[in-house]
């Protein structure tokens, strides 16, 4: 990767971790699920409305590091509109992106490239996906918190 886009990158996981987009909670929210990390104890809640099979809104909550706090926000913008079949396979997109498996294709990843970088720190995919495993658990409707374990 290119220094600029490396930098350009990092501007885009600092932002995003200093000014969260989708912050707070959804009153009347019609899915919600809780993920945690048990190596940190870090932990964010997702609450969405869901309908006809769109995500309409869609906001976090909780506490966490810079990469699952920048990582949630730029989920919240990224999923925010789709219908959920195309939430879900930008998700394993972006899996795949951090855990540097092969891209199994799928809807532009945009800003979310950012976190491309994480491949090289094993120990951050967990960061990076956090939220994105409570935003798939609460689309499947789990009354459990999840982990990323
Ligand atoms: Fe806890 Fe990143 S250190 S989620």
């Amino acid at each position: 990767m290119s220094e600029e886009l490396d930098d350009l990158y990092q501007q885009v996981i600092m932002d995003h971790s200093k000014s969260p987009r989708n912050f707070g909670k959804i009153e009347g929210f019609t899915h919600h699920a809780e993920g945690y990390n048990p190596l940190c104890g870090d932990h964010f809640g997702v609450d969405l409305i869901l309908k006809d099979g769109v995500v309409v809104d869609v906001k976090f909550n909780g506490a966490g590091c810079a990469i699952s706090t920048s990582s949630a926000s730029l989920m919240t913008e990224a999923v925010r509109g789709r219908p959920t079949a195309e939430a879900e396979a930008l998700f394993e997109r972006m899996h795949a992106l951090v855990t540097d498996r092969p891209d199994p294709g799928g809807p532009d990843l945009g800003k979310l490239e950012a976190f491309a970088g994480v491949r090289n720190f094993p120990m951050r995919v967990k960061c990076a996906t956090l939220a994105w495993h409570a935003f798939h658990a609460a689309l499947n409707g789990a009354a459990e918190p999840v982990s990323t374990e």
